[in-house]
């Protein structure tokens, strides 16, 4: 099967990627590592502009985790200052295509101006619907439920809930993704198989994909090789 022979039906509405490889990619090409993350967030760029105009409604990717914290203090600044330099670059970008942007994750550890510019941003593009981008920053999706039951919790005690009418739905509605479907396809590239704490509540019928390609080689072409590999699978579990 080619890319050029999909239906329009055969598109993913909902892509996750867990962003793997920039240090490897940085080392095997003799640059540093900041320069791999980089290459990463300017191919964030790319496969969201290819997304979008294939069709696909939603993109989600990893770029910061719980676990990130533990890495050097150089690397963790760098990685939070790359952030805020994508969100001032693109918004207004994002803005013109109709992109609506969102951070998940625990925004309450970071930097008082990173989380102030998060806020603008997801409201300033609150209304737009062309076609959704959602950044993970310092998410765990253990964190994210425990979060939710703590939500939950508050409530029934405050006698606002009825802990007996809780559903799927409802502790959905909880998670920082609420109001998004599901990814229909998780990619992780640069050749580790796993999941890592990335969306555990939302991948739980997701088609998964994994590629040795580091990151920044990800290319659209690469994009077009998950997707078809995605069409060419069959979807069978409980009619979801
Ligand atoms: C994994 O590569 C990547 C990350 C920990 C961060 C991902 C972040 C970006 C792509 C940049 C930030 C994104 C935006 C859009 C501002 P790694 O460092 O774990 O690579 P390695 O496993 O090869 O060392």
């Amino acid at each position: 099967m080619r890319f050029e022979d999909l239906t329009p039906d055969q598109i993913p509405e909902h892509v996750a990627i867990i962003l793997d490889g920039n240090g490897r990619w940085a080392k095997e090409n003799g640059k540093l590592r900041q320069q791999g993350h980089k290459a990463g967030a300017d191919n964030v760029e790319t496969i969201n502009d290819a997304l979008t105009e294939m069709g696909a409604k939603y993109l989600t990717v990893y770029a910061f985790s719980t676990e990130n914290w533990k890495r050097t203090e150089d690397e963790v600044s760098y990685l939070m200052g790359l952030m805020k330099r994508y969100l001032i670059k693109n918004k207004k970008d994002a803005i013109a295509r109709r992109t609506r942007i969102r951070i998940i994750g625990d925004k309450s550890r970071l930097a008082p101006d990173l989380r102030e510019l998060m806020e603008e941003v997801e409201r300033d593009t609150a209304h737009l619907d062309r076609f959704n981008l959602t950044f993970a920053i310092n998410y765990g999706g253990r964190d994210e439920i425990v979060r939710a039951a703590k939500a939950l919790a508050r409530k029934a005690q405050n006698g606002e809930l009825d802990p007996e009418t809780i559903t799927e739905e409802t502790f959905a509605s909880y998670l920082d993704t609420a109001g998004m479907p599901d990814p229909d396809l998780m990619i992780r590239t640069s050749g580790e198989e796993r999941t890592s704490n990335f969306l555990p509540w939302q991948l739980a019928y997701s088609e998964l994909y994994f590629t040795p390609v580091y990151w920044p080689d990800f290319t659209v072409d690469e994009l077009k090789k998950a997707i078809v590999s995605y069409a060419g699978r069959q979807r069978r579990f409980g009619g979801r």
